[in-house]
């Protein structure tokens, strides 16, 4: 392809990705896989574990709050901010087709949340498993 002509489409299709912000860019099942990548790299990796997940996700890890004191015991319900109150939309995909449909937001949510919960980021295999968890989540 001539330089000039591979310029041009991806101006196309840097162009064609700003026009349509309320598209999904990805699905719950594409974000697992792009986790399970850099979980694979980690010596020892053997898959991930909705058991576990779903342990992670209400167990406390040290401080104040777990996953669930904000997204509840129940990801497929309502959840509430456990200091401002404010209500947050059902974590679990099959209770909320937003979820897990935009990487940006994923990586952002995870990096605060896990600070606020285990005064670190979660590993590539928490990450996994909480997802494997939420996917097996029904309505
Ligand atoms: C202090 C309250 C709070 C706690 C504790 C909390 N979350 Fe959240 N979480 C939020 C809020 C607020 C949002 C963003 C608002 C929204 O998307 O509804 C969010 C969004 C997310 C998202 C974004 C998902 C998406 O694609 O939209 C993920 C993933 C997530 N949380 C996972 C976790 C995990 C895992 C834990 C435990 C380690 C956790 N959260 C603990 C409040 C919390």
């Amino acid at each position: 392809m001539p330089a000039k002509l591979s310029k041009s489409v991806w101006v196309f299709v840097a162009l064609a990705g700003f026009a349509m912000p309320a598209a999904y860019a990805e699905t719950p099942n594409e974000v697992l896989s792009s986790i399970q990548q850099d979980a694979a790299a980690t010596p020892g990796f053997q898959g991930f574990s909705g058991a576990r997940g779903e342990k992670f996700f209400r167990e406390k890890h040290g401080n104040e709050w777990s996953c669930s004191s904000c997204h509840t015991d129940n990801p497929a319900a309502q959840g509430k901010h456990a200091k401002t109150g404010k209500a947050i939309q059902a974590l679990a995909p099959a209770a909320n087709a937003e979820r897990f449909t935009n990487m940006k937001k994923v990586d952002k949510w995870f990096k605060r949340n896990c600070t606020d919960v285990l005064g670190r980021s979660c590993t590539a295999q928490e990450k996994g498993d909480v997802l494997t968890y939420l996917l097996t989540v029904k309505k």
